[in-house]
């Protein structure tokens, strides 16, 4: 019983976490010039191109605006997206589509959801005493699984998702080789990359 006693507790702090930090939904739908650019340069992030990143941004575009929902973070190839399009992009091109006006700006996205999105990239640790963190591997086989999902026809260099995709996030959390759920949550909202 210890086993669901610690789900619970981690549950619940998530939970009671997420209800204190209540989210205001804004959103500002980008200049022409800025829509003009996160169309033009989609699938590029620091400057590297990948054709599957494509597919993951278009499949959380499309997901988004036909499900209208305004936390794309309970969203696995949005959140995929985001690491490998930037955040600042990903949703500003949201914002520019029709139908997406209404997502909210980055700053005022929801939280990272845990049970559905966070325990999916790290497995059953997630569900033990204090969670766990991400590791590269988890990181490799989410982005991958991402883009099976979404049935892509292409895939990225792995170099690429290693050096630009996944350092990027932990150059910016500044944890070491492995990112905790709150540093990760942190980067969707705080880090602006891909701006
Ligand atoms: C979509 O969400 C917006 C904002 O929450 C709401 O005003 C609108 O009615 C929703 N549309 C549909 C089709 O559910
Ligand atoms: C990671 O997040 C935790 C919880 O918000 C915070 O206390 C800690 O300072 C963060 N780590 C770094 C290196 O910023």
């Amino acid at each position: 019983m210890k086993v669901s006693a610690s789900i619970l507790a981690t549950t619940l702090a998530w939970a009671s976490w997420t209800s204190a930090n209540p989210v205001k939904l804004v959103s500002r739908v980008p200049d022409q010039t800025r829509c003009v650019e996160y169309q033009k340069y989609v699938g590029i992030y620091n400057g590297a191109y990948e054709q599957s990143c494509v597919h993951l941004v278009e499949n959380c575009k499309d997901t988004v605006i036909n499900s209208n929902i305004t936390n794309p973070w309970t969203v696995k190839s949005c959140v995929a997206a985001a690491t490998c399009e930037g955040i600042v992009p990903l949703i500003g091109l949201i914002q520019c589509t029709s139908g997406g006006q209404s997502l909210p700006d980055v700053q005022q996205i929801g939280y990272l959801d845990y049970p559905t999105i966070y325990a999916g990239i790290v497995g059953s640790c997630a569900w033990q005493e204090g969670g766990c963190p991400i590791n590269q591997q988890n990181y490799i086989d989410f982005v991958y699984g991402a883009l099976s999902d979404v049935g892509t026809d292409s895939w990225p260099d792995i170099n690429n998702v290693i050096n630009n995709w996944w350092k990027s996030i932990t150059q910016w959390t500044a944890t070491g080789d492995t990112v905790p759920y709150m540093n990760f949550s942190d980067w969707l909202h705080y880090s602006n990359s891909g701006n």
